[in-house]
């Protein structure tokens, strides 16, 4: 997001977060019923405190999302990017920039393109699973299901796209969990100390893609990286900055999320055996439980926008340069679209939740995040002959808008 790469934009981020009732481990973990007590009172909030607009409705969430001419993506000021100077992504673009960017690399990412990975993500995940077994001798008995599967097998497969080793993933873990926390409190140390770590963070994934892209320079190759190297629009190629963007965006935006989308599908089907043991019997199931878990535990909670004219939205006016939070999370949860909200349903069907956003930034990596949890999922059942909940008290994300839990303990007996 935005968020992930500027610092006067984290700060937006803190506020709005911070001053949510977000405050505490079980918050955090479970932010639903504050969004019922917001839609409660309405689909659009203002709060005062970090001078923004709340929006908790769907269709009001939609017509934001839709409505790009009057909602702005460009949430960091272009040549302001504070320390760095960083290029925007087209997660921060309007048109006609972002159409042009999202243009050089959406033909890699359609379903069709996608699909061909498939062999591809099922192997990664089958060695990530022989790794497990090889360091317990097969025994049955307790594994961080983060560590072992959900978070190195979106890395390593945009790792390869990309065309950067897959085994520097731990730097990239580091990195991207930077990117995406938010401040623990509201004091100014807090707040600080995170701006000067994020930044110091940022600088290190730009000089690291600095040489990657001088790398990719010296050869052909067919990787992403060489694509975007190789691209011209009007007759001009991506400046050094721009490739860069690009690169952290694509490396950032899949990891945490596609691992929470993992780790909470899991989270879904141990609190309900009953949906596991009908998974087990009928694994085409999968695809409603990723559909579920998307709508029940978005790993994207929010996403935010600038006013650029005046307009009413949810019977509120909205001026010029207003910022608005989206609360994806609660649009999702909201019972004038979706019946029984707060309960994981997944035959549900229509499933029309907004986990990818809405509109021309619709998540470009939605069909790649879904062929990784389905392999993770079916590869999971059938190797594994019982899964079940370690009591533990779960360690959430502390972030603003992305949403899941640091670690996953289960047990497992291999079959
Ligand atoms: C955009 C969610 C996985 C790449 C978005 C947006 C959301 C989202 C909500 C729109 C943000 C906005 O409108 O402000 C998710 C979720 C994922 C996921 C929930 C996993 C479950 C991925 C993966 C990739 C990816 C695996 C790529 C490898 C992108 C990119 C954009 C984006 C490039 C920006 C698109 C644009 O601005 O046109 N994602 N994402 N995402 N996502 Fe994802």
């Amino acid at each position: 997001d935005g968020a992930l790469a500027n610092t006067s934009n984290a700060q937006h981020f803190m506020a709005g977060f911070v001053r949510t009732a977000l405050r505490t481990r079980e918050q955090r973990l479970n932010p639903f019923p504050w969004y019922r007590t917001c839609l409660s009172q309405g689909t659009v909030l203002r709060d005062e405190t970090s001078q923004s607009w709340d929006v908790f409705g769907y269709e009001e969430a939609q017509f934001i999302l839709r409505n790009h001419a009057h909602f702005s993506s460009e949430r960091t000021a272009r040549g302001q990017g504070g320390p760095g100077n960083y290029a925007p992504s087209i997660l921060n673009l309007d048109p006609p920039r972002h159409t042009q960017l999202r243009r050089l690399i959406n033909l890699a990412f359609t379903p069709k393109a996608i699909a061909a990975f498939q062999p591809h993500i099922e192997a990664i995940t089958a060695s990530l699973l022989d790794d497990i077994v090889k360091e317990t001798g097969g025994k049955a008995g307790e594994i961080d299901l983060v560590d072992a599967l959900a978070y190195p097998l979106p890395v390593i497969v945009i790792a390869e796209m990309l065309g950067v080793p897959a085994a520097d993933r731990e730097k990239f873990k580091r990195w991207s969990d930077l990117l995406v926390e938010g401040p623990a409190d509201l004091r100014a140390e807090t707040l600080a100390d995170l701006v000067a770590r994020r930044a110091a963070g940022r600088k290190e994934l730009d000089d690291y893609f600095r040489d990657i892209v001088d790398v990719h320079r010296q050869k052909d190759d067919n990787t992403l990286i060489g694509a975007l190297i190789a691209a011209q629009i009007e007759n001009e190629s991506l400046s050094l900055e721009e490739l860069i963007s690009f690169c952290v965006l694509l490396l950032a935006a899949g990891n945490e999320t596609t691992t929470n989308l993992i780790v909470g599908a899991w989270r879904c089907l141990l609190e309900h055996p009953e949906t596991m043991a009908m998974l087990r019997e009928n694994p085409a199931l999968v695809d409603g439980v990723i559909e579920e878990t998307l709508r029940y535990y978005s790993p994207v909670q929010a996403t935010s926008r600038i006013v650029t004219q005046d307009i009413e939205v949810g019977g509120q006016q909205f001026a010029k340069g207003d910022r608005v939070v989206v609360w994806l999370g609660a649009a999702n949860r909201d019972a004038r679209v979706f019946e029984d909200p707060d309960q994981f349903i997944p035959t549900r069907s229509p499933n029309h939740h907004m986990a990818f956003g809405h509109g021309i930034h619709f998540c470009l990596g939605a069909p790649l995040a879904k062929l990784e949890a389905r392999a993770a999922i079916l590869a999971m059942l059938s190797r594994m002959e019982d899964i079940s909940a370690v009591e533990t008290v779960l360690a959430p994300i502390v972030s603003g808008f992305v949403y899941g839990v640091k670690s996953f303990p289960i047990e497992v007996a291999w079959v």
